[in-house]
């Protein structure tokens, strides 16, 4: 009977072999992207990138990683393409409307005290998050002395962020998460609905700038007293998200706030020690020191 070699962690040698191989080929694709592009995804999580390069391998019927590198380094277009499959855009408007709520909670009473606040959404997406926290802001008559500063990679997703128009059939549960949120209003007083869909008040966007801003190479652009940053560094390695921490730290103002994602935390931060808890649950953070 043949016997099929096996290695400790249950795959065969061949199997192994493969996967060894597979991550030569990912690594070699990364740098070639970071050489030619200026995009540096060598410290994204290595599962979620393996599955995402993987699929687009497939889509374009391709043999292998390598050959996509091939692709990659003549053709902009393709790594426009993979630009969108690696930067994970999902999001929606008053997304975990509890974190929304602690928000209203613990910083509207904070930024009253300032006489002008600017607000980094870093990993803004295609606006919605920025389009809520303007709602926000406008319903706590904070937001004629707020400016926004939201940033992405990709600037794609830029591009439709600040045309604001978002799909019809997400707006039943919007107007959920908004209620949820302790919004206001009627959430349809914000937009207008037509063939392409919700088309947001134009003037929502009045303090806002969109700029391309990458976190893994670019540096601080200013000061702030708030940076949101959620269901980003989900997606980084240990040192990315460490690399990005420190870029935090140098943009925030003395007593500044710091939002994060619900599956994200300040806890494994150098920096953690200059931080207080605002509310753990939904990652909010005001830096002490
Ligand atoms: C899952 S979305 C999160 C959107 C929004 N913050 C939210 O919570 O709904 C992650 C976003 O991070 C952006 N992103 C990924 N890597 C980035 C980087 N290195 N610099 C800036 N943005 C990045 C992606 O393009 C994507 O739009």
């Amino acid at each position: 009977m043949a016997v099929r070699q096996q290695h400790s962690d249950g795959l065969t040698v061949a199997g192994r072999e493969a996967l060894d191989l597979e991550k030569i080929e990912l690594d070699c694709l990364l740098e070639a992207v970071y050489r030619r592009y200026g995009f540096d995804f060598r410290e994204y999580a290595p599962a979620s990138l393996r599955r995402r390069i993987n699929r687009r391998v497939k889509l374009e019927e391709l043999p292998s990683i390598s050959a996509l590198q091939d692709q990659l380094l003549r053709n902009p277009e393709v790594m426009q393409q993979l630009l969108l499959d690696l930067s994970i855009n999902v999001t929606a408007m008053f997304r975990d409307p509890t974190f929304h709520l602690a928000f209203r909670e613990h910083v509207v009473p904070l930024l009253r005290t300032y006489p002008f606040t600017r607000i980094w959404v870093a990993g803004c997406s295609t606006g919605e998050e920025v389009y809520s926290l303007a709602i926000l802001l406008e319903e706590e008559s904070l937001y004629d002395r707020a400016r926004i500063y939201a940033t992405d990679i990709n600037e794609d997703v830029l591009e439709r962020a600040r045309l604001g128009v978002f799909p019809l059939a997400r707006m039943q549960d919007y107007t959920r998460n908004y209620i949820g949120a302790g919004g206001k209003r009627s959430f349809s007083d914000y937009y207008t609905s037509g063939y392409d869909g919700a088309a947001f008040d134009r003037s929502l966007m009045r303090n806002v700038v969109f700029a391309q801003h990458n976190l893994a190479m670019d540096h601080s652009f200013n000061e702030f007293h708030v940076i949101v940053c959620r269901n980003v560094m989900i997606y980084f390695e240990r040192s990315l998200q460490q690399r990005v921490f420190e870029l935090f730290d140098a943009s925030l103002a003395r007593l500044g706030i710091l939002a994060l994602g619900h599956k994200e935390s300040l806890r494994t931060s150098a920096h953690a020690g200059s931080y207080e808890e605002l509310d753990a649950v939904e990652r909010l953070y005001r830096k002490v020191r």
